[in-house]
């Protein structure tokens, strides 16, 4: 099969062909029709931190697709080859087939492109998880999203307006238009204002997918007994102890259960993907190059395209 693989650290992407994996009696062999990029996937590659990302040499990434059972293990039940699914995987996605434990992946949402759907699990799961599982966000409650228009951020955005929350979020100024229509009260550009000089009232969970200066700001308006869930850096434990909060560092960890949640929310039309660009996946170079261009300080603003979402490629 055709796969996308780093071959040494901080390497190029190199596509060429290597043998379709084989699948175990516990597995599914999905053929991929499209994957996300994520910057896990750069920073994995990268080397920077391998000391806690390690990855094998060569190495295919990729950490979310969607596609068709191709193949089911004899110990497999809930699958039939021709099944369109999408899920979760450790590495593995910038390839034409992918073997998958079925506890991965759920039913592709039918309303959806393969394209929309590869967009879909890492950043609407870390949304759920960070909100409710690590969040505990309850109806009527008050949720900051701190990077609200990004990928994560507008699944939070729509997950915690339809569970009955008011969402505050913050972001580029320019978003505002986009971030009420994903169900946010209120949008406070970050570029402009300190968050914590213009709330009046304590918030019940912060969300922030942010970190540095922004993380340490948003203990002045967490409410006591609230919760800080952070995606990008540790939580200060002296911090939390000094406000009489939680917090904490979330790490993903998929669940069909969830995905199947989510699943049924975007075919009912509640919550809803988007897809920056598609690029085909012998392009894949050029949406890393994007994706650091939009990580890399004076990237993202007024000089960038302003598009929203994920960046996929297409497989098949
Ligand atoms: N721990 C985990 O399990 C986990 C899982 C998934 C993702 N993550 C991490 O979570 C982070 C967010 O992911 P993502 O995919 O949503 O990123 P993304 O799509 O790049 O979105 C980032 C958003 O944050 C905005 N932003 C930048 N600086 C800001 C600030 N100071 N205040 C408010 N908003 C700001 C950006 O707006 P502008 O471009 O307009 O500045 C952009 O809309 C990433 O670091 C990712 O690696 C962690």
């Amino acid at each position: 099969m055709k796969a996308v693989r780093v071959l040494e650290y901080g390497g190029p992407l190199v596509l060429n062909d290597v043998p379709t994996p084989t699948i175990a009696h516990d597995e599914i062999l999905v053929k991929i029709k499209s994957t996300a990029v994520n910057h896990l996937d750069l920073v994995k590659a990268s080397g920077t931190a391998r000391q806690i990302l390690p990855i094998d040499l060569p190495w295919i990434p990729g950490h979310e697709f969607s596609g068709v059972v191709e193949q089911i293990g004899s110990d497999v039940t809930a699958w039939t080859s021709g099944d369109a699914v999408f899920g979760v995987t450790g590495m593995g996605a910038f390839a034409e087939y992918l073997a998958v434990k079925p506890a991965t992946i759920a039913r592709k949402p039918s309303n959806l492109s393969f394209e929309e759907a590869a967009s879909v699990p890492v950043a609407s799961q870390t949304a759920w998880q960070g909100i409710f599982t690590q969040g505990h966000l309850e109806k009527g409650q008050t949720i900051l999203i701190h990077g609200g228009a990004g990928a994560v951020g507008a699944y939070a955005v729509q997950l915690a307006s339809h569970a009955g929350a008011t969402v505050i979020a913050t972001a580029s100024g320019d978003d505002e238009a986009y971030l009420d229509s994903l169900g946010a009260s209120r949008v406070i550009d970050y570029r402009e204002t300190q968050f914590e000089k213009v709330l009046r009232e304590k918030v019940d969970v912060v969300f922030d997918l942010i970190g540095g200066d922004t993380q340490k700001r948003s203990f002045l308006v967490l409410k006591e007994g609230g919760h800080l869930v952070a995606t990008t850096q540790p939580v200060s434990q002296e911090e939390t102890a000094k406000h009489r909060v939680s917090g904490a560092m979330m790490r993903l960890a998929p669940s069909a259960d969830a995905l199947g949640g989510i699943a049924r929310l975007l075919e009912e039309g509640t919550i809803r993907p988007d897809v920056a660009t598609v690029y085909p996946l012998q392009d894949a170079a050029q949406a890393w190059k994007d994706i650091a261009g939009n990580l890399s300080p004076g990237g993202p603003g007024a000089a960038r395209h302003r598009s929203h979402g994920k960046i996929v490629l297409r497989v098949a």
